[in-house]
């Protein structure tokens, strides 16, 4: 974490990265690398995943990040946040992000009314913002009627719509979406994109991996990860 705070707010919403590119990114991935290594030698195993990843962010898009399994979308969503070591390269934010894991985050014995409580403390909300944004994330995703029910007794759809409503619950400015509506129904997987598309024109930044190629016209820009390269399409 001392990662993602080292990275987080060196620029000002507004400043530039360099003279060649537009102003005002709320995120600006450069050049980052990223080699997993395995083993101790003579077998000593390394696997490049990413080689000088480019990615930028602004304010009011959906962007998506697809590319094949294992091409390394998991892997650049992680050093964003600061969950993962990159190599080398630089990431700036220019906001607070909010961060959907592919592989649901969850305590099995909480409730989802405790996890909103438990994760809006730790964003610094007070108590009546929490329970103004769960009740909106409930309706919007409609799981309200499970508010009281412990994650161990819920379906993998719901516990999906408790992953990504912990990324919602702060309104933050950088969405970083890992693959969020995986295990949703058609209905919520439609309330998702009407929920996307609020953010986005309150100015929101989001970044939704996807394997789907019927998204493909909802996202404003694509990145497309391959060869460790985040090419632009
Ligand atoms: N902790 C780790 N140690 C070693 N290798 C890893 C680790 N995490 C991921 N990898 C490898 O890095 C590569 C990229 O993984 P990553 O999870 O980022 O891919 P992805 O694009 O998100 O794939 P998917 O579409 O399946 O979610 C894969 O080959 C994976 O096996
Ligand atoms: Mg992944």
């Amino acid at each position: 974490m001392q990662h993602r705070t080292a990275s987080a707010g060196k620029i000002r919403p507004g400043a530039r990265w360099d003279g060649g590119k537009r102003a005002g990114a709320l995120l600006e991935v450069r050049d980052v690398t990223k080699t997993y290594r395995r083993g101790v030698w003579p077998r000593r195993r390394s696997r490049h995943v990413l080689r000088g990843a480019d990615l930028e962010l602004y304010p009011g898009e959906v962007v998506g990040l697809v590319g094949e399994n294992g091409s390394g979308k998991s892997t650049l969503m992680k050093i964003i946040v600061g969950g993962l070591r990159r190599d080398s390269g630089a990431i700036r934010l220019a906001g607070q992000v909010g961060y959907c894991p592919q592989e649901p985050i969850l305590y099995t014995r909480l409730t989802c009314d405790e996890h909103f409580a438990l994760f809006g403390r730790g964003y610094g909300m007070t108590p009546a913002e929490i329970t103004g944004a769960s009740n909106e994330i409930y309706d919007a995703l409609g799981f309200g009627q499970w508010a009281e029910s412990r994650v161990d007794e819920l379906s993998g759809g719901t516990r999906a719509k408790v992953n990504l409503a912990l990324a919602l619950l702060p309104d933050r400015q950088v969405l970083l979406l890992d693959e969020p509506y995986a295990g949703f129904d058609w209905d919520t997987y439609q309330r998702f994109w009407e929920l996307s598309a609020l953010r986005r024109a309150a100015g929101r930044a989001l970044l939704i991996v996807s394997h789907f190629i019927t998204d493909e016209d909802r996202f404003d820009r694509i990145y497309d990860l391959r060869d460790g390269k985040a090419v632009p399409r």
